[in-house]
């Protein structure tokens, strides 16, 4: 969705912005712009397209002279991607400047009243509405800038993240948030805005997360105030130190950051457990979860809510939880859950599952479960995100900053923090044997070693790649445990290469998509040694029967698998319940080479945003 970023110091800002809007690309967007202030003429320059076309544009048209500026990039939602629908903009004065994330949702009615009043427009933006509010609020009420920004802010329903300046204050930005990340970092007499903390990493490690329904004003060489949008509450302002390194987003040799975070995932898993799986004591130690072990083994049973991938490794743990811990669990997609009046009680805990920490639907899901007096637990990867703040405890997956947009090592971390906490519970519970929880506290910590070795075939993946690349659709199957891997496999090939693809209970096949095989359709089976290994052959063998072409992966050594196969791909041997952590790769490998044969934009595929902050 949208990025902002801004900056007010005594630094030249178009550099920062630019580079900042870069490092905020991968939350997925169609168009770029960007205003500058040098205290005597506002420059703005923008455009449909990507940040480069953005550059371009600014090459001829603006100065790029300013120590004050602000940048976006744009998301469609009201309005096609156009040059006049891009941020900043401009109120009909010409002395404000704005730039949203977010969506206003009454902004039809305040524009009538607008153009009752004479006001014109030029987009068809619900943020051009917002603006031109903030200014006639501002004449006609005869306040600042900041105050104008206040009363709109409670005129809005929506939601937001906003950076807007004034003409007549050279040192000054206003920025609110609500629904909307919005992160302040803070530097020696500058200060810089940003959706996320990527855009100022190698300036400050010191950053301020504005709350929802907060708003500041930032200025030149001052401190920040912060103030409560409704009641005008003053907030003191919470300097947090980041954690972040500028190699972390950056592509350190990869040609994407899919390919690169693909293969962190050996390291990034370990960093998941790092501290928390102790194998030779036999103990598992989450710090957000030891006092509300109580909650979880009491609990009726346990909701989890997430969306795309996360949702995916929710079904994972639906498995774990309900086979070691004996908990019932059930997996909402948190987009349905939130609308459909969900029997919820205090007697249910809800884990919440987040990549980003802010998806919108999740987020309303969480509050929903919250008023219905339900426990909440979450499981994000952005520390100090929207949804790690509104749940009542949870963990961190410590996987580091994803930014491809296809997620591939958040999946890999979610299950493996799901699978710490179904492990956990059920040894507290006694639903699991002594030995079969050692065994596979064991195996846990050999699944970074099965990872790194999964990764090895990645040429081999390559060469499959290359006969199947044109094929425009694909069937991907699993049982058990792989079931929800088969799903996973086959949203990351829809989203980078934009071929259709499907993922279905194997045994499900003969129930419909059976109809769908002939000769061109590849269809990827997870046929690993499992309890369904028998029932997953003789799938394959219906596959090949009606002449569909397979593409299985297998155990290691399987040698009845790679008779029937037209192609395989191993993976090492590891328990049944643990598979999805190794399986999950080949697919990854396949969905990436695929893409790049295809030409595509891997990281940021078309449409596609890496979190969606509007509903
Ligand atoms: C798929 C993908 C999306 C996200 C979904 C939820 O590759 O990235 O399906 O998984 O939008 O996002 P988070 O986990 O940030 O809530």
């Amino acid at each position: 969705m949208c990025g902002i970023v801004g900056y007010i110091g005594h630094r030249d800002a178009y550099p920062i912005i630019i580079n900042g809007l870069k490092r905020l690309e991968y939350r997925g967007y169609d168009s770029a712009g960007i205003a500058l202030y040098d205290g005597t003429q506002i420059e703005l320059a923008k455009t449909k397209g990507k940040v480069v076309d953005l550059e371009q544009r600014a090459n001829g048209s603006i100065s790029k002279k300013g120590t004050l500026g602000i940048g976006h990039t744009r998301w469609a939602t009201h309005g096609v991607p156009n040059d006049a629908n891009s941020h900043p903009h401009y109120s009909n004065s010409g002395e404000l400047v704005i730039i949203h994330n977010g969506i206003i949702e009454n902004y039809s009615s305040i524009k009538k009243e607008l153009i009752n009043r004479g006001y014109t427009f030029h987009s068809d933006t619900d943020t051009e509405v917002l603006v031109n509010l903030i200014e006639e609020i501002k004449k006609k009420e005869s306040v600042k800038l900041g105050k104008a920004v206040q009363i709109a802010l409670n005129q809005v329903v929506g939601a937001y993240a906003i950076a807007v300046f004034d003409k007549n204050k050279p040192n000054e930005i206003v920025v609110a948030k609500l629904g909307s990340p919005l992160a302040i970092g803070v530097g020696e007499d500058e200060f810089f805005i940003a959706s996320d903390a990527s855009p100022f990493i190698e300036f400050t490690n010191n950053a301020i997360y504005l709350e929802d329904e907060e708003m500041a004003i930032i200025r030149r060489g001052k401190d920040i105030k912060i103030r409560k949008i409704k009641n005008d509450k003053v907030v003191k302002p919470f300097v947090q130190e980041l954690q972040l390194n500028i190699e972390q987003i950056e592509k350190g040799g990869y040609d994407h950051f899919m390919l690169k975070e693909i293969y962190e995932q050996p390291s990034v898993i370990k960093d998941t457990y790092r501290g928390r799986l102790l194998v030779d004591q036999g103990i598992i130690k989450l710090g957000g979860l030891e006092e509300y072990i109580p909650k979880f083994i009491n609990a009726d049973r346990i909701i989890i809510i997430a969306c795309g991938t996360s949702w995916h490794a929710g079904l994972v743990a639906e498995y774990t939880f309900e086979d070691w811990a004996r908990i019932p669990v059930e997996v909402e997609y948190a987009s349905e859950f939130r609308y459909r009046n969900p029997v919820i009680t205090e007697k249910d805990v809800v884990i919440a599952i987040s990549q980003s920490g802010e998806t919108a639907d999740t987020l309303a899901a969480i509050k929903l479960a919250k008023k219905k007096g339900a426990f909440v637990y979450g499981i994000c990867n952005v520390v100090g995100s929207t949804i790690s703040r509104e749940t009542h405890s949870g963990t961190y997956t410590h996987a580091g900053p994803e930014i491809g947009v296809a997620s591939t090592k958040a999946f890999t971390t979610q299950i493996t923090v799901l699978t710490m906490i179904a492990l956990k519970l059920a040894h507290v519970k006694g639903t699991i044997s002594k030995s079969d929880y050692m065994m596979h506290l064991h195996e846990l910590d050999m699944i970074p070693t099965h990872v790194a070795a999964a990764l090895k075939s990645n040429d081999k993946i390559k060469e499959i790649a290359k006969v199947f690349k044109d094929a425009t659709n694909f069937l991907y199957l699993g049982r058990g445990y792989n079931f929800p891997v088969a799903l996973e496999g086959a949203l990351k090939l829809k989203e980078i290469s934009y071929i259709h693809a499907e993922g279905y209970p194997a045994a499900e096949m003969k129930h419909g998509p059976i109809a769908l095989i002939d000769e061109q359709m590849p269809v990827v089976v997870i046929a690993i040694n499992s309890n369904h290994y028998g029932k997953v052959v003789s799938n394959i063998e219906e596959i090949k029967a009606r002449k569909g072409k397979i593409i299985a992966v297998v155990t290691e050594g399987d040698t009845v698998v790679r008779e029937l196969a037209d192609y395989v791909m191993e993976v090492p041997k590891t328990p049944e319940t643990l598979t999805p952590l190794v399986t999950t790769i080949p697919l990854q490998l396949l969905s990436y080479h695929i893409a790049v044969m295809l030409d595509r934009n891997v990281d940021q595929p078309r449409n596609l945003a890496k979190s969606v902050t509007v509903e």
